[in-house]
């Protein structure tokens, strides 16, 4: 187990964002969120306001921090529009360099002798790499590791998961009074499932009874099953779904995928994928991204309100079951610096012990 500062000091978490935040791959955004041309997508990593964005098909991340005069040049989450501050007007290009300035002349120690602005006026960039359809953006410019290093085994897992999910059905954000880690712990187990998701995740998909299995880890990640048991609704589900019987990723399980430190990816029998994205704000909050996908298969034969309702249905189980465990995980962040417990993990829940250590090691480094 960890310490129990370790979840509330904010000194520590100011550590964790310059050991673990701005030293490690992070996952970024979806790569069809920045597909063509002017596509980006902001994110805050270990603080820091980041953009990544498509210039005519390159994928790049920056520092979104005007070099005029320190204005947020992407406001939104997500957009299309070129790399343009809204305050002066500067626009910047794929290397981040300011190519246009309105009023140029009128600037001294812009430009060199040759009229090329001064390299101190680019915007500081980022490595970006993707891995099947996770843009994940590095800070650190001084780490030689690769993303598929990063990634190891987890790589192909990536790149495997990526062909079956489809088309993205929602994004959301929900703010968690909890330390980060927290959220963490949460997922990697279902030890709690049949208890906090009663009526939903066990309830509604049969989910949490059963051990967990197929754990498969490498270095800081790690994936696993959670088994379903069948329950009497589920034929009936199957007929009105029929089209579903035509996607290629079937399981009888909830599927679970971790990505240290921020990136957790779960599929629902392969008929729903949801992408969780951590994005720690302090040590007592952290900002979850959602998305929702439905499965990538042939839907020209499928009846749009099936589909629509379907979509709707998943989201709106998505969110129940969050918000259930958003309950016990703001409990957890208020008691947790009272208690005398060492705190302890079973099997089922040995998913936490992997991230601890690696954790620590990380920490320690
Ligand atoms: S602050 Fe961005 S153009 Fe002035
Ligand atoms: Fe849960």
């Amino acid at each position: 187990m960890l310490k129990k500062s370790n979840y509330y000091d904010q000194e520590h978490f100011d550590f964790e964002k310059e050991k673990i935040f701005s030293q490690n791959w992070v996952f970024g955004c979806i790569q069809d969120e920045v597909k063509n041309n002017n596509d980006f997508v902001t994110i805050d990593v270990a603080g820091k306001p980041i953009v990544i964005q498509n210039f005519k098909g390159i994928i790049k991340a920056f520092l979104n921090v005007c070099s005029h005069r320190f204005n947020k040049i992407q406001t939104t989450d997500f957009g299309k529009r070129p790399l343009t501050c809204g305050y002066h007007c500067w626009s910047f290009n794929q290397d981040g360099v300011p190519f246009f300035v309105p009023k140029k002349e009128t600037f001294n120690g812009l430009v060199d002798a040759d009229g090329a602005p001064d390299s101190a006026f680019n915007l500081t960039e980022f490595r970006t790499e993707t891995c099947g359809n996770f843009v994940f953006i590095n800070l650190s410019n001084s780490s030689d590791v690769t993303l598929e290093q990063h990634l190891g085994n987890h790589y192909n897992k990536l790149i495997d998961i990526s062909q079956f999910i489809g088309n993205k059905i929602h994004f959301g954000k929900i703010e968690h009074k909890a330390n980060w880690k927290i959220l963490i712990e949460n997922v990697l187990e279902c030890y709690h499932c049949s208890v906090v998701h009663k009526d939903s995740l066990f309830g509604k998909l049969g989910v949490g009874s059963m051990p967990i299995s197929e754990i498969e880890y490498s270095d800081s990640h790690s994936s696993c099953h959670f088994p379903k048991i069948q329950r009497k609704s589920d034929e009936k589900k199957r007929k009105i779904l029929a089209f579903l019987d035509e996607r290629s990723f079937k399981h009888d399980s909830f599927y679970h995928i971790f990505i240290f430190p921020n990136l957790v990816i779960s599929s629902t029998e392969g008929a729903s994928f949801y992408v969780g994205q951590l994005c720690p704000v302090s040590a007592s909050e952290t900002e979850l991204r959602v998305r929702f996908f439905e499965p990538n298969i042939d839907y020209t034969e499928v009846n749009q309100g099936i589909r629509d309702i379907l979509a709707d249905e998943s989201v709106k189980l998505g969110y129940e079951i969050l918000e259930e465990d958003r309950a016990i995980l703001e409990n957890i962040q208020k008691g947790v610096q009272f208690t005398d417990s060492v705190g302890i993990v079973s099997e089922e829940e040995i998913r936490i012990k992997y991230f601890f250590e690696k954790y620590l090691k990380t920490i320690n480094n």
